[in-house]
C-alpha cells in the first residue's frame, strides 16, 4: 500500500449488525485504495455508522457531528485537506436529508442497505467539492438483495472470529422498536450466498462464526433447488462441511425458537452453549401490548426445553423497563421471570419513545424517575446473577479462543464457550504473539463481575 493512500475512519455505534456492516464498508473502501485510520484527525473520509434504537444513541451522533464540525473548520482554516463526513446506519435511514438540514457539515447520508455504493457516493462528493459545491448526497433505499449481491464479490476481512449476516430486517413490529423502519422488512439471504461467505471465512482460518440477523432464528433462506433452509439446518450443514470449531447465532425471537433449533443445542458439538433470547418484560399484559407474539409461559417452556438438551447453557436476554402502562405489579413480574431463569448476562434499558412507533403515541407513558428506579432494581439482580455465574466458573477448565490483545502487551483476551471474557497474562509480548488466535484449554482461576482470569493447562 502506498503511503499517500486515502484514509478512512469509521465510528460504529450500536449492535453487532453495525459492527458487521462496518467491516464490510472497510472491505469495500480498501478495494478502492483506502486504508483505515484510528483517529478522525487525519482521515479523508469519516463515516459514522449510527444506531437509532434509543434516543440516547441517536442524540450521541449529533454531538459527535458537532465535534467533527469544529475539527473540519480548523482543517480549512489551516489550509489543510477537508475531510468528507458521512452519516450511515440507522439514524441516517430514519432521518435522511433531515440530518443535513440540521447539520449542513454532513456531506453524505446513507442507510444500512446502500453502503455498498459508498465508492460512487464518495466520488460524487469529491467531484462536488472540487467544483466548489456542497455535496448533499442522500441514499436511503431499503432493498437488501442488491447490497448482498454486490458485497459477496468483495474480500472478507480475515480474523479468527467473524460475523456473518444471514438475515436482516424484521416484520415483527414490536410497538417500541424502530428496526422494521430502519432496516426494512425481514430478508433471508440465499443459502448458496451464505455458504459462499462461510467457505471464504473457513478458508481464511476463522474458527468461530456468529450468524447474525435481527431475527436470526426466523432465517428461511432459499436454495437454487428451491428448498427452504431453516437456521437449524444451516447450523448442522456448517458443522458438517466446515472446520468451524464454534458456531453462534444472534439475535433470536422467542416466537421463532423451533423444536428443531432447540434440538441442535444438544446434538451439534460446535453449537456453543449460549443463547441470547430477549423477553423484554415478564408481564403477559406488557408483552401483549408490545406485540411480541408470545406469552411468558411459552418463553419459560422454551427455556425449560433448551435446558433439557443442554443443561449448562448460558442464557442472556434484553429487558425494557417502563414501557407505557407498566405498573409496579407488571415490573415485579419481570423480576420474577429474571429470578426463575437465572441469566448468565443480560442487557436492560429504560423504555425510550421512538418517533413513528406505536408505543410512543400511547398516553400512559411511565415517569422518568420510576423508570430509573425499576432499572436500578433490575440491574442489581442481573449483576448479581452474572457474578454468581462467573464465580461458579472458577476451578473449571474450558476452551478459550484468544482473539484479542488485552490491557497490557502480555495480556490476551478471549471468550469462553459461555461468552464470558477470559483474560490471561502470558508473561511477555512475544508469548502473547505466539498464542494470539489460538483456541486453548484454560483453567479459570478467578472471577470478576464482567470477566474471568485464566491460566493455561498443560
Ligand atoms: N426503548 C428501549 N429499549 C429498546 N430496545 C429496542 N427498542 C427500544 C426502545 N424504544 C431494546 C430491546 C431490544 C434491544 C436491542 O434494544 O430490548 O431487544
Ligand atoms: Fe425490533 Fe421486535 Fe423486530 Fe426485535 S423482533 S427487531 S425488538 S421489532
Amino acid at each position: 500500500m502506498t503511503t499517500d493512500s486515502k484514509k478512512l475512519y469509521i465510528k460504529t455505534y450500536g449492535c453487532q449488525m453495525n459492527v458487521y456492516d462496518t467491516e464490510r464498508m472497510v472491505d469495500v473502501m480498501v478495494h478502492e485504495g483506502y486504508t483505515v485510520t484510528e483517529t478522525p484527525d487525519d482521515a479523508d473520509l469519516i463515516v459514522l455508522n449510527t444506531c437509532h434504537i434509543r434516543e440516547k444513541a441517536a442524540e450521541k451522533v449529533y454531538s459527535d457531528i458537532g465535534r467533527l464540525r469544529v475539527m473540519k473548520q480548523k482543517q480549512v482554516k489551516n489550509g489543510g485537506k477537508e475531510t468528507l463526513l458521512a452519516v450511515g446506519g440507522c439514524v441516517a435511514q430514519a432521518e435522511g436529508s433531515e440530518i443535513q438540514r440540521r447539520m449542513p457539515v454532513v456531506d453524505m447520508v446513507f442507510g444500512p442497505q446502500t453502503y455498498h455504493r459508498l465508492p460512487e457516493m464518495t466520488k460524487a462528493a469529491d467531484k462536488a467539492k472540487q467544483a466548489g459545491e456542497r455535496p448533499r448526497i442522500v441514499d436511503t433505499d431499503l432493498s437488501v438483495s442488491e447490497k448482498f449481491d454486490s458485497l459477496s464479490q468483495k474480500p472478507i476481512t480475515p480474523k479468527k472470529t467473524a460475523f456473518l449476516t444471514i438475515q436482516e430486517g424484521c416484520d415483527k413490529f414490536c410497538t417500541y422498536c424502530v428496526v422494521p423502519y430502519t432496516r426494512g422488512g425481514e430478508f433471508s439471504r440465499r443459502f448458496e450466498d451464505v455458504m459462499q461467505d462461510a467457505v471464504k471465512l473457513n478458508d481464511a482460518g476463522v474458527l468461530e462464526v456468529t450468524l447474525l440477523g435481527q431475527n436470526v432464528n426466523a432465517y428461511h433462506g432459499m436454495s437454487a433447488l428451491g428448498e427452504e433452509w431453516s437456521l437449524a439446518r444451516l447450523i448442522r450443514h456448517l458443522a458438517d462441511t466446515t472446520d468451524f470449531k464454534r458456531i453462534r447465532y444472534t439475535t433470536s425471537h422467542p416466537g421463532d425458537m423451533t423444536d428443531e433449533l432447540i434440538a441442535i443445542h444438544g446434538e451439534v458439538e460446535q453449537c456453543m452453549p449460549y443463547l441470547h433470547l430477549p423477553v423484554q418484560s415478564g408481564s403477559d399484559k406488557i408483552v401483549k401490548a408490545m406485540n411480541r407474539h408470545h406469552t411468558i409461559a411459552t418463553y419459560m417452556k422454551t427455556i425449560e426445553d433448551i435446558r433439557k438438551v443442554r443443561p449448562d447453557i448460558a442464557l442472556s436476554g434484553d429487558f425494557i423497563v417502563g414501557f407505557p402502562g407498566e405498573t409496579d405489579a407488571d415490573f415485579q413480574k419481570t423480576m420474577d421471570v429474571v429470578r426463575q431463569v437465572n441469566y448468565a448476562q443480560a442487557y436492560s434499558f429504560m423504555y425510550s419513545a421512538r418517533p413513528g412507533t406505536p408505543a410512543a403515541a400511547q398516553d400512559d407513558q411511565v415517569e422518568s424517575h420510576v423508570k430509573s428506579e425499576r432499572l436500578a432494581e433490575l440491574q442489581a439482580e442481573l449483576n448479581r446473577q452474572q457474578r454468581a455465574f462467573n464465580d461458579a466458573s472458577v476451578g473449571k477448565i474450558m476452551p478459550v479462543l484468544l482473539d484479542r490483545t488485552g490491557k497490557e502487551a502480555s495480556h490476551l483476551v478471549g471468550r469462553s464457550p459461555y461468552m464470558q471474557a477470559v483474560y490471561v497474562d502470558v508473561g511477555t509480548e512475544e508469548a502473547a504473539a505466539q498464542h494470539f488466535g489460538k483456541l486453548v484449554d484454560m483453567k479459570i482461576i478467578s472471577a470478576g463481575p464482567r470477566s474471568l482470569k485464566g491460566e493455561f493447562v498443560n
